[in-house]
């Protein structure tokens, strides 16, 4: 049968009523790609759930679907989000579907262009705050609170709701539970989200077992690991930089009852895990994304997964949003006079 979206597809596990739009940029079922070069190196079986196929190229579009559903049918007409890139990209692309009005904060000079590109063609009101992550979270959700406006980032209860479809489709996909999902954290929605999908198959009986959750911040943006707020976060991996994630509790939650945890992890391990996915399986995934994999490389070096282990890690963003963090790290072509001889030349 035809995709027919999240809101279709999974309709029984999700807050969805007769009075629910059927809204939907056929978001979800997004591929679960075996990644057999890392697989090798690992020492167990690697599987990449690669969201950056979803409409907008994020993993945001499964809960804003949903999120953006509850508020047309709540009678809403305008979306505001806080966002470092992709839950703006969302969230405008779906208030333009819906014709709503959509505003969005981001920090200044902290956003993939690929992500800003997005959020103004799909026409959203886009603001630029001399502050962090954080901060423009805070003051989305007090301006929310006095105004007839939808919140739309993770807070939103609607969010998370959506975001646990993927958490089916890995268990559909492999007909089981994998033994570890892996996953980068930032404001801490996915993982919580995740864990709940998981659950949820789980308590429905359609898993037998329940996968252990591993979740990875960057060294320079780990409060979970730390134990505390980070004023200033700092990273490469500018969809995580965030110091004070809003679902905290959720992450600890996730990490604790799984018997997994949340490590950290280097920006050079980032940007050479990311690498290693782009020329080893072929999947370009935005820096946030491969801390997914860095921490399954320093998990493999540090306790060793066992042969059969089964380890999905979630590609969050597609690489195209933010090239220019690629490029930085990686030669420019070179430049030769347009003569055949000069081709062969680099060629043989
Ligand atoms: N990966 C990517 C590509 C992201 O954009 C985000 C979050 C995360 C991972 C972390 O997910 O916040 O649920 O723990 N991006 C948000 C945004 C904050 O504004 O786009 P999380």
């Amino acid at each position: 049968m035809a995709w027919k979206g999240i809101l279709t597809e999974y309709r029984e596990y999700l807050p969805v009523s007769l009075s629910t739009p059927d809204i939907t940029l056929l978001e979800g079922n997004t591929p679960l790609i075996p990644a057999e070069s890392i697989s090798k190196i690992i020492g167990a079986r690697v599987f990449l759930k690669f969201e950056g196929l979803n409409p907008t190229g994020s993993f945001k579009d499964r809960g804003m679907v949903m999120a953006v559903a509850k508020a047309v049918e709540e009678g809403s007409q305008a979306l505001m989000c806080a966002s470092t890139g992709n839950t703006s990209a969302s969230a405008a692309a779906y208030a333009a579907k819906c014709g709503l009005k959509c505003t969005v904060l981001i920090p200044e000079g902290n956003i993939a262009l690929g992500k800003l590109a997005q959020a103004l063609i799909y026409g959203a009101k886009v603001i630029s705050i001399q502050g962090n992550f954080d901060e423009a979270l805070e003051l989305v959700r007090t301006i929310t609170q006095d105004y007839p406006i939808t919140l739309v980032n993770s807070i939103n209860p609607y969010r998370l709701e959506g975001q646990k479809t993927a958490a089916f489709e890995v268990c559909d996909a492999l007909v089981a539970a994998p033994t570890y999902l892996s996953i980068p954290v930032g404001n801490a929605g996915n993982i919580t989200a995740y864990w709940r999908g998981f659950n949820q198959y789980f308590y429905a009986g359609r898993i037998a077992s329940l996968p252990k959750m591993i979740g990875f911040q960057a060294e320079g943006a780990a409060p979970l690991v730390l134990g505390k707020i980070v004023e200033k976060p700092e990273t490469v991996a500018s969809a995580i930089r965030i110091g004070n994630p809003a679902t905290w509790d959720g992450a600890i939650n996730a990490a604790k009852e799984s018997g997994g945890y949340i490590g950290s992890v280097s920006d050079q391990e980032i940007l050479s895990a990311q690498r290693l996915l782009a020329s080893s399986e072929g999947i370009f995934a935005e820096p946030a994304s491969a801390a997914s994999i860095a921490g399954i490389l320093r998990h493999a070096k540090n306790k060793s997964f066992r042969e059969d282990d089964l380890i999905v890690c979630v590609l969050t963003g597609n690489g195209l949003k933010d090239s220019q963090t690629a490029i930085k790290q990686i030669s420019e072509p070179i430049s030769i006079p347009a003569t055949r001889e000069a081709v062969l030349k680099e060629v043989l």
